[in-house]
C-alpha cells in the first residue's frame, strides 16, 4: 500500500506529480490556508504532511496523529513546527534551506532601495496623473550607495545582503550571536560590532535572524530609539522579530526615517496605523517568491518527504537524531 501524504497548500505540479508517483496524495488545489480544525481532520490516517508556514504543527497536533512519520515544511523558517515535540514523538521534520538565500537577499535590497527612494509613493503619484511636470525638489529620497549598512543575523541570507552591498560602496557592519571567521568577514568586507553600535551607526538596519524565543521583539522601542533619525529598518526575516506597534509609533513620530517590511507580527494583519504611514514599503511575505526559487523549495520539500517515507535520510532533517531511530 502506498503511503498517504497530505499536502496542506498548493505546490508546483511537477513536485506534486513526483510525490503522487509513490504516494496517495491529498492536495489543496484551492490553496486556502487550513484552520487548525481542518488540519487535524485532514491529517487523519496520513503518514506524512507537506506543510507551509501557515500550518501550526504543535505537540497537540502530533499527539492526535501518531501515525505521522515526517512533516516536510516548504520554507526555511520553521517557527510553525514544534521540532522538540516531534523529536520526543519520533517524527522527522524538515525544511528547505539554502535555495532561497539569494532571492531573499535580492528582496531585502528591493525594499531598501524602494524605501530610501520613495518608489512606491512616486509610482502612485504617477499613475494617478498628479505628476504634471519635472521639478528639482520633487520626490527627494536618500542615497543608499556609500552609506552604512547594519546586518543583524550574518547567516547565509545576511551574507548575501552584504555581498550585494559591496557594489554600492557601503560600509558594512554586522552583529550576530557569534562572530564569523576572519575569512568570511574579509570576503564580505563586513565588520563585527555589538547590537548597540550597529543600531547607532547604521543608515540601513536589515534583519536576517530566525524567530526564536530570544529573537522575539529583537527590535523594540528602546532599539528604535537608538537608531539614527534618518535610518531605515528592513525586515525580511519574521514579523515577531520586531515590535510592530513600537515601530509604528517610532515612524509616526519621525524617530526613524522609514521601514521596508515583508513580514508582520500577526500575518496577514498589520499593526494599527501601519498601512497609513507614508514612509513604509509593505510587501506580503514574498521575499522568496521567484518562480525559480519557489519551484526549488517545492521540489526540495517533496524530496525530503519521500526520503523520510522510504527509509532514506531526508537531506534537510531538522531533528537529525530521528534518522538513527528509523
Ligand atoms: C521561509 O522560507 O521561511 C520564508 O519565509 C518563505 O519562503
Amino acid at each position: 500500500m502506498k503511503p498517504k501524504v497530505l499536502v496542506t497548500r498548493r505546490i508546483f505540479d511537477e513536485s506534486l506529480a513526483a510525490l503522487a508517483k509513490r504516494c496517495d496524495v491529498e492536495t489543496n488545489q484551492k490553496d486556502l490556508p487550513v484552520t487548525p480544525k481542518q488540519l487535524l481532520q485532514r491529517m487523519k490516517g496520513k503518514d506524512a504532511v507537506v506543510s507551509m508556514l501557515t500550518d501550526v504543527i504543535s505537540d497537540a497536533v502530533l499527539a492526535r496523529n501518531p501515525q505521522v512519520k515526517i512533516v516536510s515544511n516548504v520554507a526555511v523558517g520553521f517557527n510553525n513546527l514544534d521540532v522538540a515535540a516531534a523529536t520526543r514523538r519520533g517524527v522527522m521534520m524538515t525544511n528547505t534551506p539554502g535555495v532561497l538565500d539569494d532571492t531573499t537577499a535580492d528582496f531585502a535590497w528591493c525594499l531598501m532601495l524602494a524605501t530610501a527612494r520613495g518608489l512606491v509613493g512616486a509610482d502612485k503619484t504617477f499613475r494617478s496623473g498628479k505628476w504634471k511636470y519635472w521639478g528639482l525638489m520633487q520626490f527627494l529620497g536618500q542615497d543608499v550607495w556609500g552609506k552604512t549598512l547594519g546586518i543583524c543575523g550574518f547567516g547565509r541570507i545576511g551574507r548575501g545582503v552584504a555581498r550585494r552591498a559591496r557594489g554600492f560602496d557601503m560600509r558594512i557592519l554586522y552583529t550576530d550571536v557569534a562572530r564569523a571567521p576572519d575569512a568570511i568577514e574579509r570576503e564580505h568586507g563586513a565588520s563585527f560590532v555589538d547590537k548597540a553600535t550597529l543600531l547607532r551607526e547604521s543608515d540601513f538596519v536589515t534583519l536576517h535572524m530566525p524567530l526564536l524565543p530570544d529573537t522575539r521583539h529583537y527590535i523594540g522601542a528602546a532599539d528604535l530609539a537608538q537608531m539614527k533619525k534618518n535610518a531605515f529598518l528592513i525586515n525580511t526575516a519574521r514579523g515577531p522579530v520586531v515590535d510592530e506597534r513600537a515601530l509604528v509609533k517610532s515612524l509616526k513620530q519621525g524617530r526613524i526615517a522609514g521601514a521596508g517590511l515583508d513580514v508582520y507580527e500577526n500575518e496577514p494583519q498589520p499593526a494599527p496605523g501601519l498601512t497609513r504611514l507614508p514612509n513604509v514599503v509593505l510587501s506580503p511575505h514574498m521575499a522568496s517568491a521567484s518562480v525559480e526559487t519557489r519551484r526549488k523549495m517545492s521540489d526540495m520539500a517533496v524530496a525530503n518527504c519521500l526520503a523520510g517515507l522510504f527509509g532514506e535520510r531526508p537531506p534537510n532533517l531538522l531533528n537529525p537524531e530521528m534518522y538513527k531511530s528509523h
